[in-house]
């Protein structure tokens, strides 16, 4: 109706996710583990990052073919310097019915306490925190920088004080290390403001050496917070939605659950992907990306930005989750998968 681009599969562009930096300040082993991402490792400079005015366009021309929401991501976006003002000027811009876009951003939390203000004053419409135990122990040793967990929740509180919401949490669970603390954070986040979403572990990359068994179903964490507390489906809502909705039978709020290896959901996925280097990828494990970048910066106008996006786009026929089980392990270390914190959760 509005200029929309489908591709392959008839599958709209509706939610375009920006990498705004490939650092972070923590070291989750299940996503930038210390042996790979240590001391000499080589993060992006600088001029190589996309700028908040090459962002800011490339925003402005997807939205005008479709995009409804924004999502800012990483490594960690807040470590960006000037972010604020990045999501200021992604505030401003319209649809072409006139209406703002959706704004999130996905932190690990660290810093909400120093910047929940000045990201709500500058726009910011969602925030989802990465929270992966309560314990303090267990906590700091998957993010392996001795980080704290009563300082992401403060940040989560002082987030919720400034009225950032909906808040959403993210567990990445995994088999054999934070597993034993489902039901706790079930129990903890159950009838605040914060939806917690539980999401299976997945192969993003080539550095965190995943493999199936370390994946705890969905269907295993709803049986058993709901053998505590009781949980009933909730309808999606939303198409193109990541996480399967469940609320407890007692009025207490919901959780979610993101099955991106046991029920995948890539017959509706409509996000489109930006790394930190302007690469745009049509799957979160797509081996390559297409350098919008280079367009930028050889003088494209916004028509012939757009003709690129229509065409990679319409050339989309990604649909990884649904073919991972077909594939051997051999094949599968094989394809050349990019970091997640290179092209954003
Ligand atoms: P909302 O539901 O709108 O809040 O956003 P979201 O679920 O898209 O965003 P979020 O960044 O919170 O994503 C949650 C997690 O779902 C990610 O960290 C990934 O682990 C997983 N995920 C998100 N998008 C995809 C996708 O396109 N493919 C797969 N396989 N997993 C995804
Ligand atoms: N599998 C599932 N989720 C992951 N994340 C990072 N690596 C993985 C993985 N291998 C999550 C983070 C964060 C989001 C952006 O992606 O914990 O919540
Ligand atoms: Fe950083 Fe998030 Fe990756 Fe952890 S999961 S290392 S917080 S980008
Ligand atoms: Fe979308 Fe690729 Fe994830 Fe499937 S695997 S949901 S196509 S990003």
């Amino acid at each position: 109706s509005t200029g929309g681009l489908v591709d392959r599969f008839d599958r709209p562009m509706r939610d375009l996710r920006i990498s705004v930096t490939d650092r972070c300040n923590f070291r989750c082993v299940y996503c930038m583990p210390r042996a790979v991402f240590g001391r000499d490792y080589a993060f992006l400079d600088r001029d190589e990052l996309l700028s908040f005015e090459e962002i800011e366009r490339i925003a402005r021309v997807a939205a005008a073919h479709g995009v409804r929401k924004l999502r800012l991501t990483g490594g960690e976006p807040l470590l960006r310097r000037g972010i604020e003002e990045l999501i200021s000027r992604l505030a401003a811009l319209r649809t072409p019915d006139g209406e703002k876009l959706e704004i999130a951003l996905t932190t690990n939390g660290s810093a909400l306490t120093v910047k929940a203000q000045a990201l709500k004053d500058a726009g910011l419409g969602r925030l989802t925190v990465s929270i992966d135990s309560l314990d303090d122990e267990l906590f700091q040793r998957m993010n392996d920088v001795r980080f704290p967990v009563s300082r992401v929740l403060d940040g989560l509180d002082a987030a919720h004080a400034v009225g950032l919401g909906p808040i959403k949490l993210n567990m990445v669970v995994k088999r054999g290390l934070n597993d034993g603390e489902i039901e706790a954070m079930a129990a903890h986040f159950k009838g605040t403001p914060y939806t917690l979403r539980f999401i299976e572990y997945m192969d993003v990359g080539t550095s965190n050496g995943w493999s199936l068994d370390e994946v705890v179903p969905s269907a295993e964490i709803v049986e058993r917070i709901s053998a505590q507390h009781p949980l009933e489906p909730v309808g999606a809502t939303v198409t193109g939605e990541t996480a399967q909705r469940w609320r407890y039978t007692d009025g207490s709020g919901e959780i979610g659950v993101i099955s991106s290896v046991t029920n995948t959901f890539c017959g509706t996925c409509n996000r489109a992907r930006i790394s930190t280097e302007g690469k745009l990828f049509t799957c979160l494990f797509a081996t390559e990306g297409h350098d919008l970048r280079a367009l930028l910066r050889d003088g494209a106008d916004d028509e012939q930005l757009a003709a690129a996006m229509a065409s990679i786009w319409g050339a989309r026929d990604d649909r990884y989750s649904e073919i991972r089980s077909s594939l051997t392990p051999e094949l599968r270390a094989s394809r050349q998968r990019v970091e997640m914190s290179y092209i954003g959760g």
